[in-house]
């Protein structure tokens, strides 16, 4: 396959693996239109680099989010925005600066937008379930180089399909060359082979496509192809019209039946050969009959989805104000949504912007009464004044007179990133909750979210392998035998975690106990 090289690829491949796992703070929770104390919501805000963010959800979410929905910087070179869409941001500089070194100062806007997405991609790929899919809002900035580098991360075999959003409603006669009224919409599955995209909802345009010119019963239907190409010889037929006309397929073509299968339609009056009996015959295609949904089509014009005015005018009609320049139309985010995620689903927006995808999250789940959650990171300091605040409006109502829209319900909590887990990368940071370190460690043993245990420093069991972590902040802990009597955990195995280990080789073996020094022993991932 091949793969794309730009300055800096190698200093960012395995770059997050090396970033700090930071935990999150919770500042508030807005529930029944009021702020508290506590992180009481499945539906989180995030303030910070998501860079840092996508790691710091890894030990609850890995595997979990069935939809990923970003729409990240376009890197066009426009500076004139609320956000530098062209990456050089001070924040992002600074990193640059630190994980490429020297050679950053040398690196092209592509180079420097490269880095900055391989790492978070690769987050996102772990984030994904197996299930899922990942939608990537982009234009001819990036989108080639977009595509490589998602057919490195997630397989070129995952690649579902590229959308052409019709994002602008008036087309702009200035331009030189050809006027770009698209986006793309990239997308990825984590597994194609166990992948569904879900099917549209029929929409009453469409149904009215169906008539009744013959009075049938069955109801009102429409005119279906009669041919397929290329043709098969023995479906190559003559077929006598009520009107007497013989009609043949197209040439290169055979009629979409058998004769004797078009003979039994024909007896079923399910064939139409026009009102005067002339036309050339067409099945009659029930809107009894044909299923529920339609298939997407890879093209989203604004006239379903919305355009980029539209996705304004919302904004601005939620705050007064123009507050925010490039949110995406809430309808775009909703269809991408209802085709990949269930009702209980959770969908994660890792450049949050305006927050339009919790909108489009709270709008769907008042819809049809589903309990999506959504996890949105914003690095920029709106995070709160913008984002959490449209979402809160959302939930609670607004606009005014003939203008108001409802609220949707709902709730989040507003979260800020919090301490590292390790000082330099080494000792234990005592400043973390316990919980949040035993969280740490019963992920890396097990790749999965941990519970809080009755019994006293256990983690947890998996596998018939229990996992102690007996660790105390003020005193240096030792496993030795009188420690051993104190457990009540029947396993198979032990992995105990202490800061010492005073136990006789032959005794581990015996009970088949390995020991794990703190914090020399504990994973980084
Ligand atoms: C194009 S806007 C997204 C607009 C959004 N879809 C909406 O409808 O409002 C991109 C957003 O990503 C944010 N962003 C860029 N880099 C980020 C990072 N490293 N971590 C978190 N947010 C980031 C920017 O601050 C900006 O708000």
């Amino acid at each position: 396959m091949p793969t794309l090289n730009w300055i800096g690829k190698e200093k960012v491949i395995n770059h997050h693996q090396d970033v700090p796992y930071k935990i999150l703070e919770p500042q508030y929770t807005f529930s029944n239109g009021k702020e508290s104390k506590g992180a009481t919501s499945e539906n989180k805000i995030i303030h910070g680099d998501n860079l840092e963010a996508l790691k710091s959800l890894l030990p609850e979410y890995e595997g979990k989010i069935k939809c990923i929905y970003i729409d990240p910087p376009y890197n066009t070179g426009n500076e004139g925005w609320v956000y530098n869409d062209n990456v050089s941001h001070p924040k992002l500089k600074k990193w640059l600066g630190q994980v490429v070194g020297k050679e950053s100062e040398d690196l092209s806007r592509h180079d420097k937008w490269l880095c900055m997405m391989y790492p978070r991609l690769k987050l996102l790929h772990k984030l994904l379930a197996d299930d899922g899919a990942i939608f990537i809002s982009i234009d001819d900035n990036e989108q080639a180089n977009l595509k490589l580098i998602c057919d490195e991360i997630f397989g070129g075999r995952n690649f579902v399909t590229s959308i052409a959003w019709q994002r602008a409603y008036a087309p702009v006669s200035l331009n030189k060359y050809f006027s770009t009224n698209h986006d793309f919409v990239l997308c990825y599955s984590k597994k194609k082979d166990i992948y569904r995209v879900k099917k549209l909802k029929r929409t009453e345009k469409q149904n009215k496509d169906y008539k009744n010119p013959d009075k049938d019963p069955r109801g009102n239907w429409k005119a279906g192809n009669p041919s397929v190409g290329p043709a098969v010889e023995k479906n190559v037929y003559k077929v006598k019209c009520p009107s007497g006309r013989i009609v043949l397929p197209p040439k290169g073509r055979s009629w979409l039946y058998s004769e004797e299968k078009l003979n039994e339609l024909i007896d079923d009056n399910r064939i139409w050969f026009g009102k005067d009996g002339n036309s050339i015959w067409a099945p009659k295609l029930f809107l009894s009959e044909v299923s529920d949904g339609i298939t997407p089509l890879t093209t989203w014009l604004y006239s379903e989805v919305g355009h980029t005015q539209d996705a304004k005018k919302d904004l601005k009609q939620i705050f007064n104000d123009d507050l925010f320049a490039t949110p995406k139309p809430v309808k775009l985010i909703e269809r991408i949504i209802s085709l990949t995620a269930d009702k209980n689903s959770i969908i994660l927006d890792s450049f949050a912007g305006s927050g339009t995808t919790a909108h489009a999250v709270l709008n769907l789940n008042k819809e049809d009464g589903g309990n999506r959650k959504f996890i949105l990171i914003e690095m920029e300091d709106y995070a709160n004044t913008i984002t959490g605040e449209r979402v809160k409006r959302v939930i609670n109502g607004y606009g005014e007179g003939s203008k108001a829209i409802e609220g949707t319900g709902g709730d989040f909590t507003y979260y800020e990133l919090g301490e590292a887990l390790f000082k330099d990368d080494k000792m234990l940071n005592e400043d973390v909750p316990l919980t949040k370190i035993q969280e740490y460690v019963w992920y890396t043993e097990t790749k999965e979210a941990f519970n809080a245990q009755e019994e006293n420093y256990l983690l947890g069991t998996k596998h018939d392998t229990a996992y102690y972590f007996y660790y105390e902040k003020d005193r240096l802990t030792t496993l030795d035998e009188s420690y051993l009597r104190t457990l009540k955990t029947k396993a198979q195995q032990y992995i105990i975690y202490a800061d010492l280990c005073l136990l006789d080789q032959k005794l581990m073996d015996k009970y088949h106990i390995v020991f794990k020094k703190i914090p020399r022993d504990i994973t980084r991932f």
